[in-house]
């Protein structure tokens, strides 16, 4: 059986990923989209809500499942029994820091393969970042997220 991560931060999660977990959970056997809980890193939405967030718009995809870790991503997917890596390349600057991930998840675990695929091009430009930045300034977020999301995000602006 193909079982695949797609890991990340997903604060918050956007169309761009929610595209990505569609079109990955095509090729894989079974999905699983792996939230980072990263105590380092200020995210917006505590790991609860990000996860409930994803489950939330994945629901009706009955390969796809949801689950948070702390720690290396190799240890992780060693846990859940995962050996493919998937991630979404949105531009050229992407590949240098996606490169380095995946040759050295590769390293770690040489039965550890990444797959790439390509952001529509609908979403190429969205980052969650993109969408924090929006949501600060009260800016239209509609084309970003799902509506069910928009009123979360501005309530963490207070807007
Ligand atoms: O959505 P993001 O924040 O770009 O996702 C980055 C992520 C979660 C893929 C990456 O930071 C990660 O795998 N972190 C876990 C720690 C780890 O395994 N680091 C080693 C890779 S060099």
């Amino acid at each position: 059986m193909k079982k695949a991560i797609y890991p990340g931060s997903f604060d918050p999660l956007t169309f761009g990923h929610i595209d990505m977990i569609e079109r990955a959970s095509k090729i894989v056997d079974h999905l699983v989209v792996g939230v980072l809980h990263n105590s380092a890193k200020n995210s917006l939405f505590s790991l609860e809500e990000r996860v409930s967030m994803i489950k939330e718009m994945t629901k009706d995809l009955p390969n796809v499942s949801v689950t948070s870790f702390d720690g290396l991503l190799v240890d992780h997917m060693h846990e859940i029994g995962a050996n493919i890596i998937v991630r979404g390349l949105r531009a050229v600057t992407d590949y240098e820091y996606e490169i380095q991930i995946a040759q050295t998840n590769h390293v770690q675990d040489p039965e550890i393969e990444t797959i790439f695929l390509t952001t529509n091009l609908k979403y190429s430009y969205l980052s969650s970042t993109i969408v924090k930045e929006f949501a600060s300034y009260g800016g239209d977020i509609s084309k970003f997220v799902p509506e069910q999301f928009i009123q979360r995000i501005y309530s963490k602006y207070d807007k």
